[in-house]
């Protein structure tokens, strides 16, 4: 799927994210599973993870990301009409997260529901707002990414384990004057679904079911390269623009090596990348929202400029976004 804005101006006009208390060294886990900090380094550039503590689910770390992202848009719960939650890590199937963090804010004339697409979730939650506010639909979304990844990984695999985080990010997405969203790109391959999955997780049953994450890492980072740079290539085209019109570039925050791979086939310079898998891992859903909350904190969202972001992950499934970057509203 692939679409240009259609003339309504629509932005996001607050950030917030939240991820757990809790720090996970490279080095507490060398002494979990067979694995190093240098190897892990060397390999996805992650040196700390955060985890989620035993009581805490998606809702907690949902939660405070939403009441930061309401307070810098200065918009009141009650005045939000749609929320989506994206997450592979909902507190449970039903009620759904983004129904009890609307009742928790309360957010009591919103519509809400959750959405998988694996780590491309949040990716898909704004695509989705976008078309709901600018067809009229809605006035004000609020829209979580966030996954609670340590609790559906398995703690004795070192290929999975040392790669993943918990974390969350919230957006306010409103009707603006002008600038906003240009456009986005989205697609799925579930050929390629086997390659990162949690079977026995829904209605296919299984003689064993294998109750945690399970991925084939090369297939995973052979299929993330090529749509990391095919993703952004294609909307780039769409919106009649270029790289070199990009100002900040929020890539999925899986790897390093994914990354650095990515920005040097798109050919953006180091200094516009914003990074931060280092501290966090890779937190699924909540990695762009996270990246681009890091971002903003660190004074690189400027009005005007324009941001493109691209996520991949578990379908397997892609999405990119661009977005001319407006003033946070409070
Ligand atoms: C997972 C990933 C880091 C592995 O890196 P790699 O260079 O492909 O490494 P390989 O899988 O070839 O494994 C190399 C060796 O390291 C070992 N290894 C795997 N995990 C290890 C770990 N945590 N510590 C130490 N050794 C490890 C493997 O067993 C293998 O050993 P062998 O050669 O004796 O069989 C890489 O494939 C990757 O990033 N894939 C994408 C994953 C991803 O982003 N998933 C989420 C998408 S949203």
């Amino acid at each position: 799927m692939i679409g240009s804005a259609n003339g309504t101006a629509v932005s996001i006009t607050g950030l917030g994210c939240y991820v757990p208390e809790r720090v996970l060294t490279n080095a507490e886990l060398s002494t979990l599973v067979d694995t190093s900090d240098e190897w892990i380094m060397e390999r996805t550039g992650i040196r700390e993870r955060r985890i989620a503590s035993d009581e805490q689910a998606m809702s907690d770390l949902a939660l405070p990301a939403a009441r930061e992202a309401l307070a810098k848009a200065g918009v009141e719960p009650k005045d939000i009409d749609l929320v989506i939650v994206a997450t592979v890590t909902p507190d449970m199937m039903f009620p759904t997260t983004s129904a009890l963090i609307a009742d928790a804010l309360g957010a009591t004339e919103a519509a809400a529901y959750d959405l998988l697409a694996g780590c491309t979730g949040f990716m898909y939650a704004i695509a989705q707002a976008y078309g709901m506010l600018a067809g009229g639909l809605a006035q004000r979304a609020l829209v979580v990414g966030g996954d609670v990844l340590s609790k559906i990984l398995d703690w004795e695999d070192r290929s999975t384990l040392v790669l993943f985080g918990d974390g969350a990010g919230a957006v306010v997405m409103e009707r603006v004057e002008r600038g906003g969203f240009l456009g986005f790109e989205l697609g799925a391959d579930g050929g390629g679904g086997e390659h990162l999955w949690l079977p026995g997780s829904g209605s296919r049953k299984f003689d064993d079911p294998e109750s945690f994450v399970k991925m084939n890492g090369r297939e995973v980072f052979k299929f993330a390269t090529r749509v990391m740079v095919s993703s952004a290539e294609k909307l780039l085209d769409r919106c009649g623009l270029t790289i070199e019109d990009v100002d900040v570039y929020v890539p999925h925050q899986a790897n390093v090596r994914i990354i650095d791979h990515a920005a040097r086939k798109l050919g953006v310079p180091d200094e516009r990348v914003v990074v931060n898998v280092d501290r966090y891992g890779n937190t699924s859903s909540g990695s762009i929202p996270l990246a681009l909350a890091d971002a903003a904190a660190d004074g690189r969202l400027r009005p005007g400029e324009l941001v493109l972001m691209t996520g991949m992950g578990a379908g397997l499934t892609w999405g990119s976004a661009l977005i001319e970057w407006t003033e946070e509203m409070a």
